[in-house]
C-alpha cells in the first residue's frame, strides 16, 4: 500500500512510500482509507514544531474516513463494508480526560496517522460515518468538529438564546458556528477577510467583524451585545487574542481555550477572576462526544464545510494551502479511487 511518511521534518520532505499492507490482529479491523482531512496541527507535525523529538518515520494526519475491509478475531462492533471514521484520541472512549488517554492521540509520532491507503485500527477507536455524509465530509470531523462540540456543548452547556463569539474561519470555528446556530444561539463571527465574512453569513452568523480592519474587535463585540459581552468564546488564537476575548465575554461567561494560532503578547489573568470567567482547556474529545455530535449532525442535517479536496498526491500542496490560511473551513485529501 502507499502511505505518506515523515522521514525528515519539512513539508517538502514528505514522501509517498510503499509499505506492506497490515493485517488486523484480534480486536482490530483493517480500514481502506478514502479520505483524510487537515488540521493546523498537521502543518506543525510535518514541519517539526509540534514535537521536534517525535519518532520518525511516521505517517501524518489524524483525521480520516474509510471502509472496513477485514476484521480480526473477536471483533464485535463492526462488519466488513461498514463506513467508519477515525477518532483523534483513540483511547478516550467516554467520561473525562485523563493523562493515560491523552497519550493515545494519533498522527503525531506515537501512533501513525491516517494518510495511507489502509490502516489497522483497534475496533474501539472508530465511529460510524453518519449516513448523510460522504467519506470526504466525514473525514473532517474527528478533530475540528469534536473540538467545537466539546467546547460549546460539553464544556459550555450551550442553550438557545446564548451568544457565541468565534475567531477566524478555520476548521474549528466554522464547525462552532454551525453547531451554535443549530442550538439557536446568536453568533458573532470574526475573520481577517470580508469575503470569508460573507460566507459565514450564509452559515447563519448573525453579526460579523473583520478583526484586521477593526483591531478593537472586543469593543465591537461589546457594542453588538449592548455592553454585556458574549456567553461563550471559541478561543482558537492564544495569547494574541485571549486578552480581547476576556474583554468580550460576559461576567460569568465561558471561554473554551483551544488554539495557539496567535501567540503574540502577554496575558493578564486579573480580569478573568474579576469577571468570574470560566476558562476551560479543551483537548478534542472522547468517542462518546463524537457519537453525540454525529447524532446531532444527522438530526440537524449539518454538512461540514469543505474548502478544497486535493488528490492523494496533493498532500504537500494541501499542507501549504492550510499554512497560507486562505482556506474557509476544512481541507481534505482524497485517498484511493
Ligand atoms: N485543543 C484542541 O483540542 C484543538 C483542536 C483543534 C484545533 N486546535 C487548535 O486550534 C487552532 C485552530 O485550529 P483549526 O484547525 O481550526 O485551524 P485553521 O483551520 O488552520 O484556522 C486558520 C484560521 O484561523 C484564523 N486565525 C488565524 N490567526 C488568527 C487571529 N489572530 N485571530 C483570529 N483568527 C485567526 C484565520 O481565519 P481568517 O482567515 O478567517 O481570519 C485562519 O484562516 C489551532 O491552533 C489548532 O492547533 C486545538
Amino acid at each position: 500500500m502507499k502511505a505518506y511518511e515523515i522521514e525528515q521534518f519539512g513539508i517538502d520532505n514528505l514522501r509517498i512510500v510503499e509499505r506492506e499492507t497490515p493485517r488486523p490482529a484480534a480486536g482490530e479491523v483493517l480500514v481502506k482509507m478514502h479520505a483524510a482531512s487537515l488540521n493546523y496541527r498537521d502543518v506543525m507535525v510535518v514541519s517539526g514544531t509540534y514535537n521536534p523529538r517525535m519518532k520518525l518515520p511516521a505517517i501524518p494526519f489524524s483525521d480520516g474516513a474509510g471502509e472496513i475491509v477485514e476484521i480480526g478475531e473477536g471483533v464485535t462492533r463492526w462488519n466488513v463494508g461498514d463506513r467508519v471514521c477515525s477518532t483523534f484520541i483513540t483511547g478516550w472512549l467516554d467520561g473525562g480526560a485523563s493523562a493515560e488517554t491523552a497519550k493515545t492521540a494519533i498522527g503525531a509520532g506515537g501512533y501513525d496517522g491516517v494518510l495511507s491507503e489502509c490502516r489497522v485500527f483497534d475496533e474501539s477507536s472508530l465511529v460510524s460515518v453518519p449516513d448523510h455524509l460522504s467519506f470526504e465530509e466525514a473525514a473532517t470531523l474527528p478533530c475540528a468538529a469534536v473540538t467545537a462540540w466539546n467546547a460549546l456543548v460539553v464544556s459550555g452547556n450551550i442553550k438557545a438564546g446564548d451568544t457565541v463569539l468565534t475567531l477566524g474561519t478555520g476548521g474549528v470555528s466554522v464547525f462552532a458556528i454551525q453547531i451554535a446556530k443549530a442550538f439557536g444561539a446568536t453568533v458573532i463571527a470574526t475573520s481577517s477577510s470580508d469575503e470569508k465574512l460573507e460566507k459565514v453569513k450564509t452559515l447563519g452568523a448573525d453579526h460579523v467583524i473583520n478583526y484586521r480592519t477593526r483591531e478593537d474587535w472586543d469593543k465591537a463585540v461589546l457594542e453588538l451585545t449592548e455592553g454585556r459581552g458574549v456567553d461563550h468564546v471559541v478561543e482558537v488564537g492564544g495569547t494574541g487574542t485571549l486578552p480581547k476575548s476576556v474583554k468580550a465575554v460576559c461576567v460569568g461567561g465561558h471561554i473554551a481555550l483551544i488554539g495557539a494560532l496567535d501567540m503574540a503578547g502577554e496575558f493578564n489573568p486579573i480580569p478573568v477572576f474579576m469577571k468570574a470567567v470560566r476558562v476551560q482547556g479543551i483537548f478534542v474529545g472522547s468517542r462518546a462526544m463524537f457519537e453525540d455530535l454525529n447524532n446531532f449532525m444527522v438530526k440537524e442535517n449539518i454538512k461540514p464545510v469543505i474548502d478544497r479536496i486535493f488528490g492523494f498526491d496533493g498532500a504537500k500542496e494541501a499542507l501549504r494551502y492550510m499554512e497560507s490560511g486562505s482556506h474557509f473551513g476544512k481541507i481534505v485529501v482524497k485517498i484511493g479511487e
